[in-house]
């Protein structure tokens, strides 16, 4: 990679019995938003506190820019952590809180009154030196945690889950901030979560963790149409996830019926599952449809009706759909062959992306 500023190569972390971390590989390049997301207890802390300086790995190199800093301390590397509970001084007004670490480190006055007005320029809290932190709303305290972290100018930024203790509508604003901040400044940005929507919001490469492992690395869009397995479908937005087989390249069959589909590269009658996205889903009358489905429940959300409904051997189906239809009635659904994604059982990342590459090939073309 051309601009690589993190590597991490073979890291593991034990704590005791548990293995928090296992074989974690990855590169991340300068001035990309990166996001681990994966539930809670996945190891996402971990790589960051590694990555920070604030614990060891148990195997394995971290390196920076081309060298290996396992051993140098954290406030030698030009990293810093924003906090998921901010993690503010509560008897220190808002410009020494930002200033707290350069004053440690004996910075002129002058120096620090600089740095500190532009961090605070920076996250649009410009006029708050003097206000009190209990003074602050949420949104406001969350603004000088990421004041304080960016006033050292570090190279990396990590953010520790830092929008989850806001409310819904604040943390869309604050996701919106945090990546035009992260465009302004060019720099690194590792930030974590557990929210979905949040990661496809904001990154511009997704790493998708679970129990200690990266499942699968992407950019959003890809992460989303191209999930590698049925974890990933399922954490990643709302799936239908159905048993199949692949009968040749491009043909699945899903519940006795054969669909022509967008993938290939697997053994002929190989058992698969097969992905359809709700929104993919259109209601179609009986004749024109693919599939039939009685309607269990319907939802009103507004832009959508969300349908749950059942095939003939009982599985289940969510239809995101803009048209009406009636709870107990047959319905048909439709959807197009680049609609179904077929995914392997156990397929490793690496040859899950190697076959994509060989009949993907390199038409990624923008519609
Ligand atoms: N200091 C610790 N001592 C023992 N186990 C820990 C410690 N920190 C984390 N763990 C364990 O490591 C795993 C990963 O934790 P963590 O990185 O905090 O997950 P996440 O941030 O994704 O929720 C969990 O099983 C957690 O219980
Ligand atoms: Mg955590």
């Amino acid at each position: 990679m051309a601009n690589t500023i993190i590597k991490f190569s073979g890291v593991n972390k034990r704590y005791g019995e548990t293995m928090a971390l296992k074989q974690i590989d990855f590169e991340l390049e300068q001035g990309k938003f990166y996001t681990l997301l994966g539930p809670s207890g996945c190891g996402k802390t971990t790589i960051l506190r590694i990555l920070a300086g604030f614990t060891d790995a148990s195997a394995g190199t971290i390196e920076f820019k081309g060298k290996k800093i396992n051993d140098l301390p954290a406030n030698k590397r030009k990293v810093n952590t924003v906090f998921q509970d901010y993690a503010l001084f509560p008897h220190l007004n808002v410009f020494d809180n930002v200033a707290f670490g350069l004053a440690l480190k004996k910075t002129a006055k002058k120096v620090i009154q600089e740095k500190v007005l532009e961090a605070l320029r920076l996250v649009q809290l410009s006029g708050f030196g003097d206000r009190e932190i209990s003074e602050l709303s949420g949104g406001q305290q969350q603004r000088v945690a990421i004041a304080r972290a960016i006033v050292n100018e570090p190279e990396v930024l990590l953010l520790d889950e830092p929008l989850s203790a806001l409310d819904a509508k604040l943390r869309t604003q604050m996701q919106v901030e945090l990546r035009q901040l992260q465009q302004r400044l060019g720099i690194t940005f590792v930030f974590v979560t557990h929210d979905q929507g949040e990661a496809l919001a904001m990154s511009d490469e997704i790493f998708v963790m679970n129990d200690g492992e990266i499942l699968q690395q992407g950019d959003p869009v890809d992460i989303y149409d191209e999930p590698i397995n049925h974890f990933v479908a399922d954490f990643i937005g709302e799936s239908n996830i159905i048993k199949g087989r692949m009968i040749a390249d491009y043909q699945v069959e899903i519940l006795g019926h054969q669909f022509e589909c967008a993938d290939a590269g697997m053994r002929p009658n190989e058992p698969v599952e097969v992905v359809l996205r709700p929104e993919d889903l259109v209601l179609t009358s009986l004749e024109k449809s693919k599939l039939t489905v009685t309607v269990d429940t319907q939802v009103f959300r507004g832009d959508i009706y969300e349908i749950m409904s059942h095939d003939a051997v009982g599985n289940e189906w969510l239809i995101h759909s803009v048209r009406k239809s009636e709870v107990g009635q047959q319905v048909g659904i439709y959807f197009e062959p680049e609609d179904i994604h077929v995914m392997r059982f156990g397929e490793s990342e690496e040859d899950f992306d190697a076959r994509l590459e060989s009949y993907e090939g390199d038409d990624d073309e923008e519609v």
